[in-house]
């Protein structure tokens, strides 16, 4: 019997993606639908923002107009569908509500996300998709598994329909004040155990308790989050549901990042043209106005500037790393104090630093196709794509030891004569113990034989969605 699996979340690439999370909603459903061949039928249920591209919209289909009841509200909603890449995707019509200038981060996020989470319930009767699986991800669809269990669960086509909550960063939990549950959340005072915690309504919390079935996207991570140092005030919640939780580590697109097919990179190659990587470090060397030192090592970040990202670590060692022979180039946007931190370093040192604060994906391309080493330190990292990303394009990954990171990436060595391993790794959090990793990759840099050796196995490893996609359909028992 084909088994049906509908996810739900709040961002999927290429339709609307801020991070991580809608890499992975962009790129699972459709490798689980490859997976399963015809043993899966998958569809994804999202808001349709304002900033979906009008090409999207003109492929989009009506599926119907209704009115959603979110306490003592009457709303708009509209659904609209289209198909791509074996996957039906259904959007979420209320302009109110979806049509502003981000994803995230307005004052009513919550009544956002419950509007979009009711509809997601209300649409199945509707347009007759009950899966046999809702699985929903991070604290924006958090209340779907909630409502499932507490307020749908009795009806007809709800009660056999199981839930699974994937936590893609245990951070952000979905917090909110308790006067709002029955005004906001739809929620009566009987569902007020399963979804308070610490005094306040916790979505996220909600999920783990209600859900079916929990995971997390990789192995070690679904280990560190049993623990206070990792689970955000949550690890007592997780340990009480830990028979239902297990690690399933990300994939990346291989088809969106490849670099033998990147329409952002100036010039395209793969492990077989070491030759074509370096013209594209030289292109970027001339597009950062640095008029020599091509045959310097480059050190790339593409980060949040959060202090969780490990960029802490790296400010601290900043001016040692300065005394290097090496070149480094930073991409990302977050923390003010960051974001001066780095320009700073940039203007005392334009002759070794590039300080990118900004949010550009070709430009991310670009400086994964031109990198040697790619840095990613993380104080914590529920699996990370980077590292991946970095290796399929030959930047070998220098990275710290937690969550997926430790899952993906294992320290180089030479067993008898074999080279195993695929990347430079460190386990304390302590600028020396990153600094002695970049010296290690210095070292390998100035050896050209085994520096190519060792690049070319790096992008060879299989960080596809191939072996994950298999794990996810033996969850769903396909
Ligand atoms: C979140 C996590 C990141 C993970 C991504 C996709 O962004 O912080 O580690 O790779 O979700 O699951």
């Amino acid at each position: 019997m084909r088994k049906k699996i509908l996810f739900v979340g709040s961002e999927a690439a290429p339709f609307a993606a801020t991070g991580g999370l809608g890499d992975v909603l962009g790129s699972l459903p459709p490798a689980i639908a490859e997976a399963a061949q015809d043993g899966a039928d998958v569809r994804v249920v999202l808001p349709l923002y304002g900033s979906v591209s009008d090409a999207f919209r003109a492929e989009m289909r009506e599926e119907c107009v209704m009115r959603i009841p979110l306490a003592w509200r009457s709303l708009y909603c509209g659904v609209k569908s289209l198909y791509r890449d074996g996957v039906k995707w259904y959007f979420i019509d209320n302009e109110d509500y979806f049509k502003r200038d981000r994803l995230y981060g307005c004052f009513d996020d919550g009544e956002r996300f419950a509007f979009f989470c009711t509809a997601a319930m209300e649409i199945l009767p509707r347009l007759n998709i009950f899966p046999d699986y809702l699985h929903a991800n991070d604290w924006q669809s958090a209340l779907t598994v909630i409502y499932a269990k507490r307020r749908y669960g009795h009806l007809p086509g709800y009660a056999a329909m199981k839930t699974v909550f994937t936590i893609h960063n245990i951070e952000y939990q979905g917090v909110y004040d308790p006067a709002i549950l029955g005004d906001i959340f739809a929620l009566s005072p009987d569902d007020a155990l399963t979804v308070m915690h610490n005094g306040a309504i916790n979505l996220m919390k909600g999920a783990i308790e209600c859900c079916d079935l929990l995971t997390t996207v990789s192995p070690r991570y679904a280990e560190e989050i049993k623990g206070p140092d990792f689970a955000h005030g949550l690890d007592e919640v997780i340990r009480r549901n830990a028979h239902k939780l297990s690690g399933i580590l990300n994939g990346i697109d291989y088809l969106s990042y490849d670099p033998k097919a990147d329409p952002a990179l100036p010039v395209r190659y793969s492990f077989r043209s070491p030759e074509k990587k370096a013209k594209n470090k030289e292109a970027f060397f001339r597009e950062m106005g640095w008029e020599d030192g091509e045959d310097k090592p480059l050190f790339a970040m593409i980060t949040r500037l959060a202090s969780h990202k490990g960029v802490d670590l790296v400010s601290a060692i900043a001016d040692r790393l300065m005394e290097r022979d090496l070149r480094f180039a930073i991409l990302g946007t977050g923390e003010g104090g960051y974001e001066a931190f780095f320009r700073e370093l940039e203007q005392r040192r334009r002759d070794k630093v590039r300080s990118l604060i900004l949010f550009d994906r070709a430009l991310s391309r670009r400086l994964y196709a031109a990198s040697d080493f790619f840095i990613m330190p993380s104080k914590s990292e529920p699996c990370g794509l980077s590292q991946m990303i970095a290796s399929r394009y030959g930047s070998i990954p220098i990275t710290r030891e937690t969550g997926g990171l430790a899952d993906s990436i294992s320290p180089f060595r030479e067993d008898g004569g074999k080279l195993a391993g695929n990347g430079f790794t460190f386990r304390d959090y302590r600028g020396e113990a990153l600094l002695d990793r970049v010296d290690a990759a210095l070292r390998l840099y100035a050896d050209r034989e085994k520096n190519l050796r060792y690049r070319t196995r790096v992008m060879r490893i299989d960080f596809s969605w191939n072996q994950s996609a298999k794990k996810y359909l033996k969850l769903y028992g396909i």
